[in-house]
């Protein structure tokens, strides 16, 4: 498959890499539709972030589709559409029961970071049960990758971070995807006036088009007046940082009001300068966080109901080669098949009489190759293949189940 390859400050590759493998029992494995570049990406690709080593695959964001699955992950089948969480968790550890995900004692921010991530054809997402979300069918998936960070981010450390008020002003400074989202969560709270500030005009226009009440170039020589005329000198009560450079955070700091709420947001590659000479006395709250991601499933039932373009977050869009892909998915498969000793069907007697039944269940009035079916060629017969987890209610069980679809019937067969 191929990947989009770090090899060090400055420098990445699109190559041909390893195809992920099951691990764990409680990885799975997603093949990726729609990815995005993350301002943290383009971080890591300045140097900014030394965790990330030469050779790893980059990318925390998108959405695929199960191809493979662990045999402790229930409630996912091979086939389903899922938003993969930038941020890994096992949902049971200390970190994770107090909320802070990104603190997991086996996961936080790991792909693309210290595991290879989103940016290639295929995944291995660990913690599966915790880090992926089953996309609603009613929602385009390719919306939906600024749901893996940029919107949890937007919300959590920013907009509830810089306790965003009915009436009271905002000032977000960045207006890539990850400032928007702070923009676009910050309205649902009805403050006013929000102003974002960025250096591109073209990021500025769109901030306005999606709702900002006022958009400076912080690069205009007035900047700082016309920001002062917004709110008569006396600062802004909810400021957000969402570039990540020591300028942008300085600007943040002579923006909040006394009393005010300071957010970054921004990765900060480089020291930034904390004016507390000036600000001690100011009564403000400063905060500084990456996302937890406990905000999508809330965003993700709401949002087309809200009617936010989330493609148009994004800057510059292109294919995705699956060519590459199918043959070595296509062997890779069949090895998979070859290898699972789990295979339980019609044909197989150590189906439970409720597994069976719902097996027989699943597949009733079964017309059309199902929805995420992988074909396979095992010994000279073809297939379509689903994998599935079914429950044994009476001894509260966890089966993994392959079943085999009939290429030319359709029906349950082997
Ligand atoms: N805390 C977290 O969990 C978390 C999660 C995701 C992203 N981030 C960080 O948030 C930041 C924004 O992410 P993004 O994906 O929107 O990035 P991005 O690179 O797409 O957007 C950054 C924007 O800032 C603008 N900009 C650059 N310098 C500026 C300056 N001096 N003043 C004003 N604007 C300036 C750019 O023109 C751009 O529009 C990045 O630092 C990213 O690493 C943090
Ligand atoms: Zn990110
Ligand atoms: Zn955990």
């Amino acid at each position: 498959m191929k990947g989009l390859v770090y090899r060090g400050a400055n420098q990445y590759e699109v190559r041909d890499c390893v195809l992920p493998e099951i691990q764990s029992p409680t990885d799975a494995i997603v093949q990726m539709n729609h990815t995005s570049i993350c301002g943290t990406d383009l971080h890591i690709l300045k140097g900014d972030v030394p965790t990330v080593e030469p050779g790893r695959i980059l990318g925390h964001e998108g959405v695929g589709a199960i191809v493979s699955l662990g045999s402790a992950v229930t409630d996912f089948f091979v086939g389903d559409n899922v938003l993969i969480s930038c941020i890994t968790s096992c949902g049971t550890c200390a970190a994770c029961r107090k909320g802070m995900n990104s603190h997991c004692a086996t996961g936080g921010w790991v792909l693309g970071n210290v595991i290879d991530g989103t940016q290639a054809e295929y995944v291995r997402i660990p913690h599966a049960i915790n880090s992926l979300y089953k996309l609603p069918g009613n929602i385009d998936p390719a919306e939906m990758a600024g749901f893996s960070d940029a919107f949890p981010t937007g919300m959590e450390c920013g907009t509830l971070n810089a306790n965003v008020q009915p009436g009271k002003s905002v000032a977000i400074v960045g207006a890539g995807p990850v400032g928007l989202a702070a923009m676009l969560t910050s309205k649902l709270y009805s403050p006013y006036p929000i102003v974002v500030l960025d250096k591109e005009d073209k990021r500025l226009e769109l901030a306005k088009k999606l709702g900002a009440d006022k958009v400076i170039n912080v690069d205009a020589f007035n900047a700082m007046e016309e920001l002062d005329s917004i709110v008569d000198g006396k600062g802004f009560d909810s400021v957000m940082e969402a570039v990540g450079t020591p300028t942008s955070f300085d600007l943040c700091q002579k923006l909040v009001a006394p009393g005010g709420s300071l957010a970054n947001i921004g990765v900060h590659g480089q020291k930034a300068t904390l004016d507390l000479d000036h600000l001690w006395d100011h009564n403000i709250s400063m905060f500084s966080s990456t996302s937890m991601t406990w905000t999508y499933i809330k965003q993700l039932h709401k949002v087309s109901k809200l009617g936010w373009s989330i493609q148009s977050l994004f800057r510059h869009f292109s294919g995705f080669s699956k060519r590459a892909a199918s043959n070595q998915h296509y062997l890779r498969t069949v090895s998979w098949i070859s290898s699972c000793t789990d295979i339980i069907c019609e044909r197989h007697t150590n189906v439970t009489t409720i597994s069976r039944l719902s097996v027989l269940r699943y597949f009733e009035g079964l017309s059309s190759i199902p929805n995420g079916a992988q074909r396979g060629y095992l010994e000279g017969r073809n297939f379509f293949l689903i994998a599935s987890v079914t429950r044994n209610y009476q001894r509260t069980k966890v089966y993994r189940c392959l079943f085999q679809v009939c290429q030319s019937c359709y029906n349950l067969c082997n």
